[in-house]
Formats: C-alpha cells, sequence, structure tokens
C-alpha cells in the first residue's frame, strides 16, 4: 500500500469494515466462494484509519496482504454466518458500518460430515442450497446512530437496482459500480463507482484507483456525519 495521507476526518469514530468474500462449505473439502479481492474493503479501512478512526476489519477470503496499522483491528470469518453473527456483536460499538464484503446469497442447505463421494451410477449431482441472512438488512433492523453503507455489484439496471437496496437495506448510502464494464471491480486496482443516498440524485464518480477511491468515500462519509 501506498503510504495514505493523515487527516481527521474521522477522528474519534469507530469503524466496521467488512471486506473479501464468504466461504459456504459444502464438505470438508470443498466450498462455495467468490471472485472478491478484498481490495476496496482493505483499502477503505487504511483510509478510514488514516482519517483518524478505529477500525474493526472483518475479512474473509481475500488475495492480497491484510494491511497493518495500530488503528485497525482485524477479524477473520470464512461464512456468511460467521460474519453476520461478528457484525451483530461489534455493531453497537461501532458509529460507521460499511459492508464491501462480497457475501454469499445462498449456502448449502446441509453440510456433509464426509467428502461427498461421486456415484458410479449417476452423472449428475445436485446440491440443495438455501438463502443466507442479508447481513445490512438485519443491522438496518436495530440502528440507532450508526451510518450504515453498502455495496452493490450489477450487470444492469444499475440506477434502478442501486436504489431498491437503499429502501430495502435501510441503508444510508449505497456504492453501486457495473461489474462487467471492463477494468474494473474484482480483482481490477480500479473502480468506477456511483453514490446513492436517499433524496439526492446519484452522484457518479470518475474513475480511480481503490486507494483515491477509498479516500474520497472517507470525505462523503464525514461529511454526512456531520449533517
Ligand atoms: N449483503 C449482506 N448480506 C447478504 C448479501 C449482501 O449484507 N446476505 C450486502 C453486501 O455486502 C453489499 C450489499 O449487501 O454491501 C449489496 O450486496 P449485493 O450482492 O449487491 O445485493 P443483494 O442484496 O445480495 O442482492 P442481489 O445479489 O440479488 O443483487
Ligand atoms: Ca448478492
Amino acid at each position: 500500500f501506498v503510504v495514505n495521507q493523515k487527516n481527521d476526518l474521522l477522528s474519534g469514530k469507530r469503524v466496521l469494515i467488512s471486506a473479501g468474500g464468504t466461504r459456504e462449505r459444502i464438505d470438508p473439502v470443498r466450498f462455495i466462494g467468490n471472485r472478491s479481492s478484498g481490495k476496496m474493503g482493505i483499502a477503505l479501512a487504511v483510509a478510514a484509519a488514516s482519517a483518524g478512526a478505529e477500525v474493526t476489519l472483518v475479512v474473509g477470503q481475500i488475495s492480497v496482504e491484510l494491511p497493518v496499522h495500530p488503528q485497525i483491528k482485524i477479524i477473520k470469518i470464512e461464512s456468511t454466518n460467521e460474519l453476520l453473527n461478528t457484525v451483530m456483536t461489534e455493531f453497537t460499538q461501532t458509529d460507521i458500518l460499511i459492508m464491501a464484503a462480497a457475501v454469499a446469497d445462498f449456502e448449502p442447505e446441509m453440510i456433509a460430515d464426509q467428502k461427498i463421494k461421486k456415484a458410479a451410477d449417476n452423472d449428475e449431482f445436485v446440491l440443495k442450497l438455501k438463502k443466507t441472512p442479508d447481513i445490512l438488512k438485519s443491522v438496518g433492523a436495530i440502528k440507532k446512530h450508526q451510518l450504515i453503507i453498502g455495496f452493490a455489484a450489477e450487470t444492469q439496471e444499475l440506477n434502478k437496482n442501486a436504489q431498491a437496496k437503499l429502501v430495502s437495506k435501510h441503508a444510508d448510502m449505497i456504492i453501486a459500480n457495473n461489474v462487467v464494464t471492463d477494468g474494473i471491480g474484482f480483482e481490477s486496482n480500479d473502480n468506477q463507482v456511483t453514490i446513492f443516498e436517499s433524496q439526492q440524485d446519484p452522484k457518479p464518480l470518475t474513475k480511480m484507483s481503490k486507494m483515491q477511491l477509498a479516500n474520497q468515500l472517507v470525505e462523503l462519509i464525514a461529511k454526512k456525519l456531520g449533517d
């Protein structure tokens, strides 16, 4: 990471950030995962800590190094349910929650105790999945003074889908991007997002590095806290 400029935009604030992808176990050797690198959430943790916040970074599967910073406490999780439990526990001592993790929408209905064998007489295998809990929705329902910020990865109808998530998740801000546009999202170092807030026009930001974007988001969040 580039050394980030220090400021006091979030001094004294407690920020809870989730980053990376969840893994849902199928059996002792297999899981359902996703392509999240964790870069955006980690950049946000660094930006928030550089702005004076006490950061708790809850990380799932990532493909980059974890940040080392005196103001960043790290908690590792694997599944969506572990992430939910951690977020719920930490939430009461939080001022700002940013859900940058790529959370699985479905998990196996049952986790097999033993490695699942391929049956000789069957060319198909059906894995039954059930919905995971929606973490943002769960905290949205119990939030008091906290600011809640979510991400939205879309491949179509960005505006409509992001606006709907703002409402359904009781979020104060949704940071949305189109994941099929070339060179952004997932493993990329760059990101191009649009900011959605209630009663405000969508704010499209230019394409920039995830670290630059994290710093801009910290500025926007600090401004929102002051409102
Ligand atoms: N999220 C969450 N709990 C889930 C799924 C998603 O808290 N079980 C959070 C993500 O971390 C993100 C936001 O909700 O901040 C939006 O995630 P996204 O996958 O875009 O939306 P979903 O509500 O899961 O809807 P869909 O995938 O069908 O678009
Ligand atoms: Ca989803």
